[in-house]
């Protein structure tokens, strides 16, 4: 797709809302007055989503902008400035990450890279039937002894396979393993699932879980609102209701493969033989630990498919290298 205005913008906000390392932003060029304008405006005055990076996020993502536009040698917007100098003062903690901030993640949709159609809030990169997931997350990548309280690239990916493959959770009932934050659930819920259960077994993440359903209940409706329930892979032992059951980046420690297959053959039983369908997002680390997992189902009697991902476009930032892979599960 050739890079316009209007596409540059929405990847920038999108960058922005995601919180993106810096050095990973591409910055448009030219950068003169009004482009910097429009960005402040579909950045940080813009009023969807509600919950805004934390504030030393901003300032360092605004100082980046005016470096930039310096370097073109653009004459820089007296609002940008103000609202830099702002920024300055409310940044209270020092650069250090903090323990958690909110991170929005607005999920493709059929018209990416068209014109722009404005909301109204003079934010001419805000489309009206934008989809945002906001969620409270942890910056390390574990904290408290779990590894429950950050969305990882396995949720990211999956999410754009299911952002362009819908139908296959559209009107059905979601089961979710090991949710962590809640972005996966959250986003089968804005796709059109019937319903979806997040589960996890951590009592942190499980409160962090609710919250975050409770953040974005405004936005998903009352219908889809996902339920959050404690499920221990040690412990289930009942088949599930749901018609599909998924998970990201639940296979990454050995220790782990044989309580999960072994409870996704409990849940996914069905009387008559067939089962219930699970796939499975992960993220290739380490092919050992892969192929434990990989025998670990097998051993189950479970068969699994690989699902080519490779031509679902990147939408989101992807904050690891190592690929995704996307099992289907029968
Ligand atoms: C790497 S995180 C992935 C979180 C989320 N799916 C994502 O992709 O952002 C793995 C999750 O599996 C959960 N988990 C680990 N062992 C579990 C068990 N025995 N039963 C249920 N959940 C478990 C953890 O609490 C954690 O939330």
């Amino acid at each position: 797709m050739a890079s316009t205005w209007a596409s540059d913008l929405d990847l920038l906000r999108r960058r922005y809302f995601q919180q993106t390392p810096l050095r990973h932003i591409r910055w448009p060029t030219p950068l003169e007055l009004d482009r910097q304008e429009q960005i402040l405006d579909a950045t940080f005055l813009s009023r969807r989503p509600s919950e805004k990076p934390a504030a030393s996020f901003s300032h360092r993502f605004f100082k980046a902008l005016i470096n930039h536009a310096e370097a073109s040698g653009a004459e820089i917007s007296e609002r940008v400035l103000e609202v830099f100098m702002d920024l300055l003062a409310a940044k209270v903690d020092g650069g250090i990450p903090q323990e958690s901030t909110f991170k929005s993640y607005r999920l493709p949709s059929a018209g990416d890279g068209d014109g722009a159609r404005a909301d109204g809030e003079g934010c001419g990169a805000c489309h009206l039937d934008e989809k945002w997931i906001t969620i409270r997350e942890d910056q390390l990548l574990t904290s408290g002894g779990t590894t429950g309280l950050h969305t990882w690239n396995a949720s990211l990916r999956f999410a754009e396979f299911l952002s362009s493959n819908p139908t296959i959770i559209a009107n059905r009932s979601i089961l979710e393993l090991g949710s962590g934050v809640g972005f996966l659930g959250l986003a089968c819920s804005l796709l059109g699932a019937r319903s979806v259960t997040m589960t996890d077994v951590d009592d942190d993440v499980i409160k962090r879980l609710t919250e975050n359903v409770e953040l974005n209940r405004t936005r998903i409706g009352a219908s889809v609102v996902p339920d959050v329930q404690k499920l221990d892979w040690d412990e289930a032992r009942e088949p599930s209701a749901a018609e599909i059951i998924i998970g990201a980046d639940i296979m990454y420690d050995p220790s782990l493969a044989s309580p999960l297959a072994r409870v996704l053959g409990f849940l996914m039983r069905r009387d008559g033989g067939c089962r219930a369908v699970a796939w499975l997002a992960a993220t290739l680390r380490q092919e050992e630990t892969f192929a434990t997992f990989k025998s670990a189902l097998m051993l189950e009697g479970l068969y699994l498919e690989r699902v080519g991902i490779e031509g679902v476009p990147d939408h989101f930032f992807h904050d690891e290298e190592a690929r995704v892979i996307l099992l289907r599960v029968t």
